[in-house]
């Protein structure tokens, strides 16, 4: 089994755990956050986390809890994501969308119970308390207004008008670049003896490979069927997206992502740490079909 199918069953066993630690009456709620974030998924951010861990020699089950808090976060934002008031998708992971599947309340309830489970989760790391006190305030940092949160509703203002290419860039680094940049940079805060100039490293590759990411995802929008992106096609075009194909055309869009992809490549290199498992992460990000 390859080691990024040994992370991923490992955190849905671990994302399982955490929901089903609790028994409570409302049923429908916990079955919405369940079908949201155990319905697979390619646990990129986690992986991104784990690879992290790796090469900094940081303990696998610290890594759990905070590879466990972003995921939900990033589910949560799916489920908004997809709601008619954001993009108004019925597909996801060759799915019903959860409001699809339930109703529209308790798509909005689960994004926000899962937001809350991802801060109890993290704060739960099994770290020096004043870390994990670090942890969950970059966190929040890194998901909220300054981060995904605030990306998502550049985005939004940014539909039915062509946002310039450092607009495009500052759209797609907050919505998200920050919660990809989270799951290195919430790593590498674990170990207080790594150099200013090391982390600074590691926030390069993470921002470079969040962008490339999103650009990848926008050109997958319009390159890919549904059947094989498990999400509408042409979703952007629907919703008159500023996206660096609709700017750029997809060859242009295509260099910029492996210009990113580049340059995530050349601050690992200058990391004295083994990032063999983040390189080939890197090149799974920009050579997926989904
Ligand atoms: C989709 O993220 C939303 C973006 C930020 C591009 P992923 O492509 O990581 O979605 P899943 O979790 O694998 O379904
Ligand atoms: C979403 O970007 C980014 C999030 C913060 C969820 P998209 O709207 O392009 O993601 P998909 O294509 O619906 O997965
Ligand atoms: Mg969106
Ligand atoms: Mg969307
Ligand atoms: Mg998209």
């Amino acid at each position: 089994m390859s080691v990024f199918k040994q992370y991923q069953n490992r955190i849905n066993g671990f994302l399982q755990q955490q929901l089903d630690q609790y028994r409570t009456e409302a049923t429908k709620l916990k079955s919405s956050m369940s079908y949201s974030l155990l319905s697979g998924g390619k646990r990129i951010r986690p992986l991104l986390a784990y690879a992290t861990a790796e090469s900094i020699k940081c303990d696998v089950s610290v890594a759990d809890n905070i590879a466990a808090a972003i995921e939900m976060i990033h589910a949560y934002s799916l489920i908004h994501d997809d709601l008619p008031a954001m993009d108004d998708d019925d597909l996801r992971r060759g799915q019903p969308t959860n409001h699809i599947k339930f109703d529209e309340a308790t798509a909005i309830l689960a994004g926000d119970a899962l937001q809350s489970l991802a801060f109890e989760t993290l704060s739960l790391t099994p770290t020096d308390p004043t870390i994990t006190v670090n942890l969950v305030r970059s966190l929040a940092q890194y998901s909220g207004l300054i981060g995904m949160a605030g990306g998502q509703s550049l985005d939004l203002i940014a539909e039915n008008r062509l946002a310039n290419l450092q607009h495009l860039q500052s759209i797609h680094s907050a919505k998200t670049g920050a919660l990809l940049t989270a799951c290195s940079s919430l790593v590498i805060k674990t170990l207080p003896t790594i150099s200013k100039s090391h982390q600074d490293l590691f926030l390069q590759f993470a921002y470079h490979f969040g962008v490339a990411f999103q650009i990848t995802d926008d050109i997958l929008d319009v390159t890919q069927d549904t059947a094989t992106l498990g999400k509408p096609a042409h979703s952007d075009t629907k919703n008159n997206k500023s996206t660096y194909p609709s700017l750029l055309g997809i060859k242009r869009a295509k260099l910029k992502a492996k210009e990113h992809i580049g340059s995530a490549y050349k601050a690992l290199e200058n990391l004295p740490y083994d990032t063999e498992l983040l390189e080939s992460l890197t090149d799974m990000t920009l050579n997926r079909d989904h």
